[in-house]
């Protein structure tokens, strides 16, 4: 009989040789086996890792090279034996147990670009429900999920779908972004090369919602393996009719990928549809709000992956089923990306109020150096740094603020004790000087100052009289910056000092 072994093509496990490993599994095994490429579990440190189809279930092996294949089927791998690469059955690694996967259900189980696959998986669900319902209690059902954005603000998805509904009956565009600049994240990623469809299908229960026919998916130039994906999956997808069908025969919701140069502003919801008009890509004064003018003077909805992945699962559960997740006004789950100097990297979805520690400690292991702790940057380059103190805070949008910082997109990069605060301050406003667009004067030249001021301290210049220079310089690009990327680089440079005061006054005993 066939044994069935899975080893992803995603592009985390790609860099770690996963080609190579299917190729030799291929040869090795011979008739007796069908290599099937997946997405990945999200066990990163593992990557790549192999699974085998058993009667007991799919058994895990990982990290698994090249020069690992002879031995592991000698040893029997085929029948899911005892191996020392081996971990038992995958659905019971506490890494993956201990979650709550609704918007990744499938990814790592199916064949990304299978059909039935996804179907036979849930896929499909929630856009026949919708199809039986109108455009209002479709838009409804979402707000009432309490789905808040996942890009990073957090804006309920059901108030910004209402908005481009409520906009008279003509063009309209749905766009998912899926610029995905932050530090340490790709939960997008993972999601458009795991189960590219559950976006597709995602955004077309966007497109009836709001009354779109027309959809981007606006994917960083850095990921070719999932604009790879995207496209055949759409292919696919559009081949099968499931867009539906004008009376050319055309899709009635026509889906283009277009692809971004790597700026981090392109992710700003402005500067990208600026950028998807072939323009320079610039932050563009609100008001108008995209869902009433948007893309060519359009209204426009702009998602981020995540959020247009999870409105499947709740138009086939309900909205309720999804908002008995989550806490407060943090409703339904989130996908954590731990990144940095944790032992196991990867990621993972759970309800809010999962505590900062029980990521970072009991899914992540700590450090994978072995040294302590020192700050954790979470919700990307223009999140804050909390400390180990705040291990006990539960994630969750306000939970975060609270702490001084914030969820964004789910990211959590962990530094340890020989991190210099001083530093990553530093970096954070040259971060901002080199992404900035330039539109706004208290970004464009305040990162510049701030960055100069920081070098002042770091020399010992004047500390006391540097640090209110920059002080004051962080409230006016808070205050008075266009877009969050000036209003927010303050954060990371104001609770580095705020954890780590004796970094930066140090330096004034340093320098006497
Ligand atoms: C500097 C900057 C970069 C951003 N980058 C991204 C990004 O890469 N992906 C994303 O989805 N949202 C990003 N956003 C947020 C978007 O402007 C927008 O709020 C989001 O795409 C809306 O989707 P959501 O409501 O589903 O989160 C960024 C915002 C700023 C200010
Ligand atoms: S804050 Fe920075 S990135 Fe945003 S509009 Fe102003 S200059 Fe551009």
């Amino acid at each position: 009989m066939t044994v069935k072994v899975y080893v992803p093509c995603d592009a985390a496990a790609l860099s770690m040789g996963a080609d190579a490993v299917a190729k030799a599994i291929a040869v090795k095994g011979g008739d007796d086996v069908k290599v099937i490429r997946n997405g990945s579990r999200g066990m990163l440190w593992l990557e790549p890792m192999v699974e085998v189809e058993t009667k007991r279930g799919r058994v895990a092996y990982g990290p698994v090279f090249v020069s690992d294949i002879d031995g592991l089927i000698d040893a029997g791998m085929l029948s899911g034996a005892d191996h020392e690469l081996g971990h038992g059955l995958t659905e019971d690694m506490p890494y993956l147990a201990n979650q709550e996967r609704l918007t990744f259900a499938r990814v790592g189980i199916i064949d990304p670009l299978s059909l039935s696959d996804y179907e036979a998986n849930g896929g499909l669900e929630g856009l026949k429900r919708s199809l039986k319902m109108t455009a209002s209690e479709i838009v409804d059902e979402v707000f009432e999920s309490g789905l808040r954005g996942r890009g990073g603000a957090g804006f309920p998805a059901g108030i910004k779908w209402r908005t481009a509904l409520a906009q008279p009956e003509g063009q309209k565009y749905l766009c998912a972004n899926a610029d995905e600049g932050d530090s340490g994240t790709f939960a997008d990623r993972m999601l458009m090369e795991g189960d590219p469809f559950c976006l597709i299908e995602g955004m077309i229960i966007g497109s009836l919602g709001i009354g779109a026919d027309t959809g981007y998916i606006y994917i960083r130039s850095e990921y070719p393996h999932a604009i790879k994906t995207m496209r055949k999956a759409i292919e696919i997808w559009e081949g099968a009719g499931l867009s539906g069908h004008n009376e050319d025969g055309s899709p009635r919701f026509k889906l283009h990928v277009r692809i971004g140069a790597g700026a981090y502003i392109c992710g700003e919801e402005s500067s990208m549809l600026e950028s998807l008009e072939g323009k320079r890509g610039e932050v563009k004064v609100k008001p108008p709000i995209p869902a009433i003018s948007g893309l060519f003077g359009k209204p426009t909805i702009v998602n981020n992956v995540l959020t247009l992945g999870t409105v499947p699962i709740i138009m086939a559960k309900g909205p309720r089923a999804y908002a008995d997740y989550g806490q407060g006004r943090s409703k339904g789950t989130q996908p954590y990306q731990l990144a940095g100097d944790i032992a196991r990297g990867g990621l993972v979805e759970k309800a809010f109020g999962v505590t900062l520690g029980q990521l970072v400690n009991d899914f992540g292991g700590g450090t994978r150096s072995g040294r302590p702790i020192k700050a954790i940057q979470t919700g990307g380059p223009l999140g804050g740094y909390v400390t180990p103190d705040a291990f006990d805070v539960a994630m969750s949008y306000e939970g975060m603020a609270e702490a001084g910082s914030m969820i964004g997109h789910g990211g959590l990069v962990v530094y340890n004790d020989t991190t210099k605060m001083m530093d990553m301050a530093r970096y954070a406003m040259e971060f901002c000087e080199i992404e900035s667009c330039g539109k706004c004067t208290p970004c464009r030249i305040g990162a510049v100052r701030g960055k100069e001021t920081l070098d002042k301290i770091a020399a010992g210049e004047e500390v006391e009289k540097n640090l209110e220079v920059l002080e004051d310089l962080c409230d006016l690009m808070e205050s008075a910056s266009l877009c969050a990327m000036g209003g927010l680089t303050p954060l990371p440079v104001k609770t580095a000092i705020q954890h780590f005061p004796e970094e930066f006054m140090g330096r004034k005993e340093a320098a006497e």
